[in-house]
This record gives structure tokens, C-alpha cells and sequence, in this order.
């Protein structure tokens, strides 16, 4: 997501901040910003687009030549809240303008947030989560920490619900700046004569070899001299740095080999910061979305229109939808549905799903339901993208950027979307109650651990590929929910290991599929849904009768499908409506671990592009 650099010394501060952001480019942004002190004041020079952008800037002004700044923070910013635009970039200032901060992550209870300091007289400037943490800094500082920045840093914190990662600069204090971390990753560099902050390693990397990794709730002190580390409760912790040894383009990828396999260790990351800030008080609110009962009432049908993997979230939508507020949905793939003539009403809600925003096919569908007069809602990944930007209302997915050509994180948050949606729109409708919701968004709130649990089983996998890595080809049966989740398994391995794979619905092989069923032919059965596992069962016999393997991916309540498997991954046991989400994670390891063993480059398979941009 985004990316900090902090540094403080004796060099010129400006190069040190744009070298770092720029070894962060990689984790994708649209704006870059610093913030420095010169002359006891704090300056702010940010600009939307490439770090070249903000390096221009800082040339022109000539402040990028000058020797006599040495301490500021930097920022590259990948929107969440609020477009990609000057105003919204970091640094954010205070309202007098002597704080400065820069923050990774997100605030859930901004809004409650700004409107307190709101209450009291504060500005706001920018659209972002971030600017409440500047205001609420300098709202303690002179209210109540005595003006002193570590003190007000504590308290702040102490009001913010939601993940955060900070780099604090105050214009009293030219020595110093402040340090914290919550669920963000933040570290620190220690320098011969000067310190850092940075979010990710590769951006110090060549500044400093030794790191110490921030905790939760840990707030440091830099200068040039010293780095001071506190825990939650002000008292000081000793830790002895790492040193580290991998090279930068290792570290860019945060210790793992590639970056889909760093993806999907997010994912349970992406999830919390999709569901989350969604929920307040047992109900489920959208920043951008809301339908009363009447206007769904009215709805004639949903359309859910994307391409790719986006499609299948839209399968697993369908399903849903319809199961809990009994509206029809048709799902198309966008390039299709353009050119059949589509029925689209006004009383038609089109669903777009999109990681990018930019796929060429999606947008002109878009375009199209929209000239046939459906309200768009679009689930949409890039803040500010093209989708986003013309649908009429937004659900964006916190999956953060994603750089494997696979997409793994950005499906499971496009679930997450959607299945929030799905329960707000049954609740309006009064089809589940409000225990019935609070119960469901107690499960939506433990996804995360459960992705925690499964991402796990990665050995089991590992050593399932190692032995099977060789199959011409592997089918995926599923039933109900299974099926859906089966198409993006499917697609998954064929696009990066290139062994052909087809996904069926258990009770439609017997219909012409079966015949290519032969002696060791690997058959893959996700198996979620106990209502359907002695129908499962009788279809695995059919395939196990012709000589297949069978890897069967089971959650505890399907377990008495374990004696037709040769295989089993056993899944944390989980509400089988959401099951999804979570069985879809070892079906991306699976496919990960079959090319590793084939020697395939995982993150850039052969003609295949992540966003695509032409017909
Ligand atoms: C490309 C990518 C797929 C993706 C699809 C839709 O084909 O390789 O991984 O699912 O586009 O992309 P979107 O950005 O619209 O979700």
C-alpha cells in the first residue's frame, strides 16, 4: 500500500527521502509528499503522480540542492479515503501548520473522529482518514500533553480505532521525530549519526543494514543520536536490532520469493480492512452506498458484470444475494454482456467488479448498462480508477495494490464486499433480523484469523504439488457455493502453471466431462457445504471408479467426505455461506506450488497482463 521514509541526521534530508520512496514504488501509489523543518517551521511539499513529479518540484524550488535541512518524512500514497490528488497526498498538516504527519493504513472512526474536532472548531482540507490524526495531534498537544509531541502522539493514539503506521514532525522540535505502529508495518534504521523510519526495509536498505521491527502499540523517539522505543504504556523497551542480510530486490518482496505468495499472506490483512471500518454499532455502513427498502423492493433484478477472477467473485456474489434477499442476479463476463443486447431497466442495479478500475471490457459494460438506465455500483480496488470514477456509487476493496499478475488478496476482498452488501440488502429488506445480522457480522469480524489459520496448511500443499506437479490435467468439482469457488481455483492454476484445468459442477460430469476421467487423473473437491457432501460423495465415487486422485479440501462439518479423498486439507471450521473466502486460500497455494515445481515464473505468466486495457 503506501510507503514512509523518516530520517534524521546530518545529510541532506531531501535526496535520503526521495531515494527511499522511489525503492518503494514498487508496492504501487499516485502521489508522493515529504515534510522537513527549516528554519523552525515545517514545510510541505507534495504533488500528485510520479515521484518524479515531487522531485521536479523540489528541484524548481531548489530546496532538493540545499545542504541545511536534516530531518523530514516522506510519503508515497496509495488512495483509500478520497481521490489521488495534491490536496489528499501526505504529508497532512495541523491546523496551525507545526505538526506534520504521515500515516499507512486506515482510521475506521474518522468520521467520528472529525467530527469531534469538527465540534471544536477544526478545518478540514483533504478528504483522507489521515488529516484527523494531525488535527487530533495538535488538539492534545495544546490541550492536554503540555505541548509535549510524545505525550500528544500517546494520546492521540489512544482515540484511534483502525491500523495505522506514523511518522510524526513538529515544527518545535527540530531534533526529533516520532515513530508508531498498529497492525501497519514500520521499522526502524539505525545509522552511524542518524536514524530512520521507514515502512518497508528496501527503503533504507542502503543506508543501513540494522532494523529493529516496531510492535503493535510501540511508539518510538528518533534523533540523530538515539532511537527511543516505549511500549503501549510509556515504558521503555530494549531491542536488539537484526542485521540484515537479503539483498534489496528480496526485500521488496518482504522476505517471500515472490510476490503472489506475499499477496495471499495479506489477504487476512485485506480482508479486516475491507470489513472493519464497515462495521458500527451491528450495522453495516458503506461510505457511498445505501439502498432503502423501497428502491430494493423495486428492483427487478442485479447484474453483476466483470472480467476474470473478478467474474467468479461474482458467481460467489450471486449465490449469495439470492440466497439471503431472494433478488434474481445474472452474472455476465463484461465482454459478452456488451455485445447481447442485455435487459437492463431502471429498476436494474448493475453490480461492477474491478480490481484495477481499468479493464477495457468492464468499463464499456459499464458504460452501456448505464446508457440503458441502471444505477452502477462498482467494487472497485484503485481509488480514483476509471470504473470509480464513472460508476454512480462506489464500494472500494481494501486489498491494497496488487502486483502478481494472479490475483489472489483482491478475490477475497471482493467476497468480503460483496457478502457485506448482501447482508445489508437482506436486512433492509427485514429478510434476516438484527440478531440474525449481528451473528453474521461476528463471522464477517473473524475471517481474518480464520485466513491465519489456513494460510498454515501451506506445507501440506507444498508437498501435494511436489508429488503431483507433472499432471497433464486437474479438474475442480464443487456443488453450490464449492462450484463457484471451483471456476477461480481452476483458472488459477491453468494461468500461472499452465496445466489445463477445468472446473465442473459435481453432478454435471457424468454429462460428457467424465470421459476424460483416466487412471491418476487428479480431481480437486473443495467441500464447504454439508447439506450437499453425500451428493459430493457419489460424485467422487463416479471419478474414483475411473482411476482418480482425489485432494479434497474440507471444513470440519464435511470431514465424513475424508475416506474418498487421498488427500485431505482440513479448513477451520467456518459458516459454510462464508466459506469462500477462507477455501479459496489453499486453492491459491496449490496453484503457487505447482509452478514453483514446474519452474514457471509465478508472478509474470506467459501472455497475460494484470489490468487489460484493450478489447
Ligand atoms: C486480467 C487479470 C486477471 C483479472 C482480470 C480482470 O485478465 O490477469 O487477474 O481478474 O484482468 O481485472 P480487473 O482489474 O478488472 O479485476
Amino acid at each position: 500500500m503506501c510507503g514512509i521514509v523518516g530520517y534524521v541526521g546530518s545529510e541532506s534530508v531531501l535526496p535520503i527521502l526521495l531515494d527511499g520512496l522511489s525503492r518503494l514504488e514498487y508496492r504501487g501509489y499516485d502521489s508522493a509528499g515529504v515534510a522537513f523543518i527549516e528554519n523552525g517551521q515545517v514545510d510541505v511539499q507534495k504533488k500528485k503522480g510520479r515521484i518524479l513529479n515531487l522531485r521536479e518540484k523540489l528541484a524548481d524550488s531548489g530546496l532538493l540542492a540545499r545542504q541545511d535541512i536534516h530531518i523530514g518524512i516522506g510519503h508515497t500514497r496509495w488512495a483509500t479515503h478520497g481521490a489521488p490528488s495534491d490536496e489528499n497526498s501526505h504529508p497532512h498538516l495541523s491546523a496551525s501548520g507545526r505538526i506534520a504527519v504521515v500515516h499507512n493504513g486506515i482510521i475506521e472512526n474518522y468520521l467520528e473522529l472529525k467530527r469531534f474536532l469538527q465540534e471544536r472548531g477544526f478545518e478540514f482540507a483533504s478528504e483522507t482518514d489521515t488529516e484527523v490524526i494531525a488535527h487530533l495531534l495538535e488538539y492534545h498537544y495544546e490541550e492536554d500533553a503540555g505541548q509535549d509531541i510524545l505525550e500528544a502522539v500517546r494520546r492521540t493514539l489512544s482515540d484511534l480505532e483502525g491500523s495505522y503506521a506514523l511518522g510524526v514532525l513538529c515544527a518545535d522540535d527540530p531534533e526529533q521525530f516520532i515513530a508508531a505502529r498498529q497492525d501497519s508495518p514500520l521499522v526502524l534504521g539505525l545509522g552511524e549519526g542518524c536514524n530512520f523510519i521507514a515502512s518497508d526495509i528496501p527503503a533504507i536498505l542502503s543506508h543501513t543494514r540494522k532494523i529493529i521491527i516496531m510492535e503493535d502499540r510501540e511508539v518510538a523517539r528518533l534523533t540523530k543520536e538515539a532511537i527511543e522505543l516505549f511500549d503501549a504504556f510509556g515504558q521503555p523497551v530494549k531491542r536488539e536490532p537484526l542485521l540484515v542480510t537479503w539483498d534489496s530486490e528480496a526485500a521488496e518482496k518482504g522476505g517471500y520469493e515472490h510476490f503472489m505468495m506475499k499477496e495471499m499472506h495479506e489477504e487476512p490483512r485485506a480482508v479486516r480492512d475491507t470489513v472493519l471500518p464497515r462495521i458500527r454499532d451491528n450495522r453495516i455502513r458503506f461510505e457511498n452506498f445505501q439502498m432503502d427498502r423501497q428502491a430494493l423492493e423495486n428492483l427487478d433484478r442485479i447484474r453483476i458484470v466483470a472480467c476474470g477472477t473478478a467474474a467468479h467473485a461474482g458467481i460467489v456474489g450471486k449465490y449469495v444475494i439470492e440466497a439471503l434477499c431472494r433478488i434474481p442476479v445474472e452474472v455476465d463476463v463484461a465482454s459478452e454482456f456488451r455485445y447481447r443486447n442485455p435487459i437492463i431497466t431502471e429498476r436494474t442495479l448493475t453490480i461492477i467488479i474491478s480490481q484495477s478500475g481499468e479493464t477495457l471490457d468492464t468499463l464499456a459494460a459499464m458504460r452501456e448498462a448505464k446508457r440503458l438506465g441502471s444505477q452502477i455500483l462498482a467494487i472497485v480496488n484503485v481509488v480514483g480508477s476509471s470504473i470509480a470514477r464513472e460508476a454512480d456509487h462506489v464500494i472500494y476493496t481494501a486489498a491494497g495494490p496488487e502486483i502478481a499478475v494472479a490475483s489472489t488478496k483482491a478475490y477475497n476482498t471482493q467476497l468480503a464486499a460483496l457478502y457485506l452488501l448482501a447482508f445489508q440488502m437482506a436486512h433492509t429488506l427485514g429478510r434476516i433480523d438484527d440478531a440474525e445480522l449481528k451473528d453474521y457480522l461476528e463471522k464477517m469480524t473473524n475471517l481474518p484469523s480464520l485466513l491465519e489459520t489456513t494460510l498454515a496448511h501451506q506445507d501440506d500443499l507444498q508437498r501435494f504439488a511436489a508429488a503431483h506437479f507433472n499432471a497433464h490435467s486437474i479438474f475442480f468439482i464443487g456443488r453450490g457455493l464449492d462450484y463457484a469457488l471451483s471456476m477461480e481455483a481452476s483458472l488459477k492454476l491453468k494461468e500461472i502453471s499452465y496445466i489445463h484445468s477445468e472446473a465442473y459442477a459435481g453432478g454435471e460430469l457424468k454429462h460428457g466431462t467424465i470421459a476424460l476421467i483416466e487412471e491418476g487423473t487428479l480431481v480437486v473437491c473443495p467441500m464447504t457445504q454439508p447439506q450437499l457432501v453425500e451428493k459430493m460423495i457419489s460424485n467422487i465415487r463416479e471419478v474414483k471408479a475411473r482411476g482418480a486422485v482425489i485432494l479434497g479440501i474440507l471444513t470440519p462439518d464435511c470431514m465424513r467426505a475424508a475416506e474418498v479423498c487421498d488427500q485431505v486439507i482440513e479448513l477451520p471450521q467456518i459458516d459454510p455461506l462464508l466459506a469462500p473466502v477462507v477455501a479459496v486460500t489453499p486453492t491459491q497455494l496449490f496453484a503457487y506450488y505447482m509452478t514453483v515445481n514446474k519452474g514457471f515464473d509465478v508472478d509474470k505468466p506467459r501472455n497475460l497482463a494484470k489490468s487489460v486495457t484493450v478489447e
